[in-house]
């Protein structure tokens, strides 16, 4: 038997980047390759990026030029770029980088293997093409593998909303849902290797409209027939828009066990004015009766967010109103971000906030958000939690693990097992973790 060839993936970008590069290790392990975590050990090294950052691409053309010793080191080795990045800018990297053997867009990963073999043959292999099937119906797995005890699923891909900032319609095409029977199959096939919690992965998860039995079924539906699965334990999904946020989810949020009382829903700005300039289609108002609704069924639940700010035209009084908002939702925990153009989107074209505006206002932003999270998770200690561990700590006997709202735990207690979920007894709440002891 010849050694197997291996493969060096580094993965930028969103939780769906992170599943997909998993899927095209799986892909690539049928055509006899092993993961390695050092690309100058590689036979093929594989670049799965994301474009949402400025520069994005710039900084993937640097991270290719470092490769080249490796190249002339082996001149067997393969350099592919997957992602958004591959998706956007097409031709132009094997153009620009002749390193590049390989560009495949998001919508083609199931041709990677013939690409490769394409590749032995010495020939470039582009693909940005946005075809009819269902990649991962085509991703050929690998025999049952043991996973750890979480897993990413996708069930749902690109999006139709075209807010004015975001590159995603553009690189992730239009929205797509997986039918519900191949979500629930791999989701079962997840528990079966180990697999304790799944989270629902999609651009606009809660746009979910996949078909199943009796017509289309809902990300509602979707996650009432996940509950029943014997041996999952924990459902979760992002990233939602407040648009698509139906009652039967909301419900779903108050009475289904296994949902957990955590919820991702950007929102991007507190200035209404704003987000009509951003095509966000919600307003404050509506935002904020929908999180009077999720907490009426659900009181305990912990919210995060996005936000942009610096967005072009956003005065003073826009960034206070964003603010007060944040005051008046008190979020668990949030991410910000300075806006930055994105070519081929609407607002790029348009005028600039100052970057010293940006700035000053993301640090401010950032001040309250901070405060907010460790008040969420100091408001934790004395609670009794459950919490699903997920690898050693960095001290003997301890063990590190996420509670039902996402909270990072240290428990020291020999006793525990990875994949095993107990319920603890947060006793301390430090910068970025809590710590507890097990009770049950
Ligand atoms: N599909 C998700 C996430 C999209 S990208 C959603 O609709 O919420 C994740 C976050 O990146 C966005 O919520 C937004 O806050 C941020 N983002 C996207 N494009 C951006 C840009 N051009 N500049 C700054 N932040 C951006
Ligand atoms: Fe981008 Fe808006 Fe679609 Fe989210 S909803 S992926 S921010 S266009
Ligand atoms: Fe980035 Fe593409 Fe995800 S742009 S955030 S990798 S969808």
């Amino acid at each position: 038997m010849t050694a197997p060839k291996k493969l060096y993936v580094k993965t930028y970008g969103c939780q769906m980047n992170v599943y997909d590069s998993e899927r095209m290790a799986e892909a690539l392990g049928g055509q006899g390759y092993v993961e390695t975590d050092r690309p100058d050990d590689a036979d093929m090294i594989l670049l799965n990026t994301c474009h949402i950052r400025e520069k994005a691409a710039e900084k993937v053309y640097s991270e290719l030029g470092r490769f080249r010793e490796f190249k002339e080191a082996k001149p067997d080795l393969k350099i592919g770029v997957a992602g958004c990045v591959a998706q956007a800018e097409g031709e132009e990297i094997m153009r620009r980088q002749p390193l590049v053997d390989l560009v495949v867009g998001p919508q083609s990963y199931h041709r990677l293997p013939e690409m490769e073999a394409k590749t032995r043959l010495g020939e470039k292999a582009l693909d940005t093409d946005f075809p009819e099937e269902d990649k991962f119906e085509k991703l050929k797995s690998r025999p049952k593998a043991q996973r750890g005890p979480t897993a990413f699923l996708t069930v749902q891909e690109g999006c139709d909303k075209f807010c004015a900032f975001c590159v995603v319609p553009y690189t992730r095409g239009a929205e797509v849902s997986r039918p519900a029977d191949r979500i629930l199959t791999e989701a079962r096939d997840l528990v079966e290797r180990g697999v304790r919690e799944i989270t629902l992965l999609g651009q606009n998860v809660n746009a979910y409209h996949g078909a199943g039995e009796g017509g289309d079924w809902s990300l509602a539906r979707l996650i009432w027939a996940l509950n029943d699965i014997d041996g999952l334990e924990r459902i979760r999904f992002t990233t939602s828009h407040p648009n698509d946020m139906s009652d039967d989810l909301i419900e779903a949020h108050g009475e289904c066990r296994k949902l957990m009382p955590y919820l991702h829903l950007p929102v991007q700005s507190g200035s209404d004015k704003i987000l009509k300039r951003m095509n966000r289609s919600h307003t404050v108002e509506s935002y904020l009766k929908l999180i009077e609704r999720i907490r009426a069924a659900r009181p305990d639940i912990l919210m995060s967010s996005d936000f942009i700010v610096g967005f072009p035209e956003e005065t003073e009084e826009d960034f206070q109103a964003t603010l007060d908002l944040v005051e008046e939702v008190n979020f668990g925990y949030s991410f910000t971000f300075k806006y930055s153009t994105r070519p081929g989107t609407p607002a790029a074209e348009r005028a600039q906030v100052e970057e010293a505006v940006k700035d000053d206002r993301l640090h401010r932003l950032q001040a309250l958000i901070t405060r907010q999270q460790r008040a969420a998770q100091d408001g934790m200690v004395g609670r009794t939690v459950g919490v699903l561990f997920e690898k050693p700590g960095r001290f003997e006997g301890q063990m590190v693990g996420k509670s039902d709202y996402l909270h990072a735990v240290h428990v020291q207690d020999p006793s525990l097992q990875v994949g095993q979920l107990a319920q603890v007894k947060i006793v301390d709440s430090g910068p970025n973790s809590l710590r507890g002891e097990r009770v049950a």
